[in-house]
């Protein structure tokens, strides 16, 4: 074999890659390769162009492939590419930590970065317990989630997580972990735009908890305040407001798991401001970048932050960080994306969607096979019934289809179909997206 074939062998042999959250075997039997994307699109290696209905994974708020992203990337690369951030810093961190503090409400202002949403959840269950021990209550070192909750991938995030095939393959997970309540019900929202009438009251299952464990044993709850990724679950109107409340009264720290929420999902900078409820701690990451490059990170409450500041001052006041936080490459599209939200009013614009969205995913309802839908700020969801003994095959087939046929990239969690395109979609691409959702759910039986 000549050097150039055994090359063109190596980059075409789809043993190595292990995918990650994917069949590999189907996979590779069939896979979905992207080439290139440009705004609103990607481009498989065979040049079809195909509409991105999630926005990547959920990250690409302001769409793929943005000028001033890629060439803040590029200026950066060139001048600086890594530097430490233990003991040393550079300007852009500084700069976007500013940029993100301006954008999240109250006195949440102190941003500690990481690489992606798991270890930004990490990271704020971490800052939790340690904000309860320096305060001399490190007894308090429960961690409250909420079933079908989904916080990554970490120890700590599956843990706090509620979705059965995230948790139980990998042993005994954190001990010392409760869970609320989901806050789905078929039954009583159906069809629900936006946050739905009936649920409020399962967040007073918290006082059930603190009574069982004793508030003085409990750290933080963490709840995604719009549950993105088992299927857009938008929170029952007064609900976080119920659990804010518990946790004030108790003295427990009250986590937003904002990695989809933020940077506009649900027409605001933060699902905070959408609901005005102020948590301690906010985790982002996702849409920081616009998914250019991995980033995370964690904004916490003024007195969350300044209770570490104590002690003599060469201490080391929190012992946890990554050799890539506040990455240069990351903070310079951090920068880049925040202008792009700010000069396209991008947050503005998905309020101004929403029912656009809303009124597009709901047209869906009494096709064959769908169950419920859900929709709030620019995301739907879309429940289909399962093949009796093969849960999550039909939706599959419709990911599959859309795929391939209909040149339509969508994402599947079980049987439910999840929708969250760029917030720069027009209003002919919302039409566009569900039509094709619509096709791909008939033409699977
Ligand atoms: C709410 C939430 N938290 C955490 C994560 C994990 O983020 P990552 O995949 O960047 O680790 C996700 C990913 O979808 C998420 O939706």
């Amino acid at each position: 074999m000549t050097e150039a074939a055994a090359l063109a062998r190596q980059t075409n042999d789809l043993d190595a890659f292990w995918l990650p959250f994917t069949p590999n075997r189907a996979f590779k039997r069939g896979p979905r390769l992207i080439a290139r994307a440009k705004d609103m699109h990607y481009f498989t290696p065979d040049g079809r162009a195909v509409i991105d209905g999630l926005a990547g994974l959920w990250c690409s708020n302001a769409g793929h492939n943005r000028d001033p992203i890629v060439a803040a990337i590029q200026r950066q690369a060139a001048k600086l590419d890594y530097a430490p951030a233990f003991q040393f810093a550079h300007a852009g961190a500084f700069e976007l930590a500013s940029r993100i503090a301006g954008l999240a409400p109250a006195d949440l202002n102190r941003v500690f970065f990481c690489n992606s949403g798991s270890e930004a959840v990490d990271t704020a269950l971490k800052i939790a317990l340690a904000y309860h021990n320096v305060r001399g209550e490190g007894a308090r070192t429960r961690l409250i989630g909420r079933e079908r909750g989904y916080h990554g991938v970490g120890f700590g995030g599956i843990s706090v997580g509620g979705l059965v095939n995230n948790r139980k393959f990998f042993g005994s997970l954190l001990t010392g972990v409760d869970h609320l309540p989901a806050t789905y019900s078929r039954e009583h929202q159906a069809f629900a735009r936006g946050e739905p009438e009936w649920g409020a009251h399962l967040a007073d299952d918290l006082e059930r908890i603190v009574t069982l464990h004793d508030a003085s044993t409990i750290a933080a709850v963490i709840v995604e305040p719009m549950a993105g990724s088992t299927g857009v679950l938008a929170p029952p109107k007064g609900y976080l407001e119920r659990l804010r409340a518990i946790c004030d009264k108790h003295g427990i720290l009250l986590i937003f798991d904002e990695v989809i929420t933020g940077f506009g999902r649900l027409g605001h900078a933060f699902a905070a401001e959408r609901y005005g409820v102020t948590p301690d701690l906010i985790c982002f990451a996702k849409g920081v970048t616009s998914g250019a490059v991995p980033m995370g990170g964690v904004i916490a409450r003024e007195g969350v932050y300044e209770a570490f500041m104590r002690g003599p001052e060469h201490v080391i006041e929190l012992f946890h960080g990554y050799t890539y936080s506040a990455h240069p490459l990351a903070c310079a599209a951090g920068i880049a994306a925040l202008d792009l939200y700010r000069d396209e009013n991008l947050f503005e614009r998905a309020r101004k969607l929403e029912p656009l969205v809303a009124d597009a995913a709901m047209a869906l309802k009494g096709t064959p096979n769908v169950l419920d839908i859900r929709a709030v700020g620019v995301a739907a969801g879309i429940d289909l019934a399962s093949r009796p003994g093969a849960v999550g095959k039909r939706a599959y087939e419709v990911m599959e289809h859309a795929f391939g046929e209909e040149n339509l990239l969508i994402r599947v969690s079980g049987d439910t179909l999840a929708i969250a395109p760029p917030l720069i979609v027009s209003e002919a691409q919302i039409a566009e997206i569900f039509e094709k959702v619509g096709r791909a759910i008939r033409a699977v039986v």
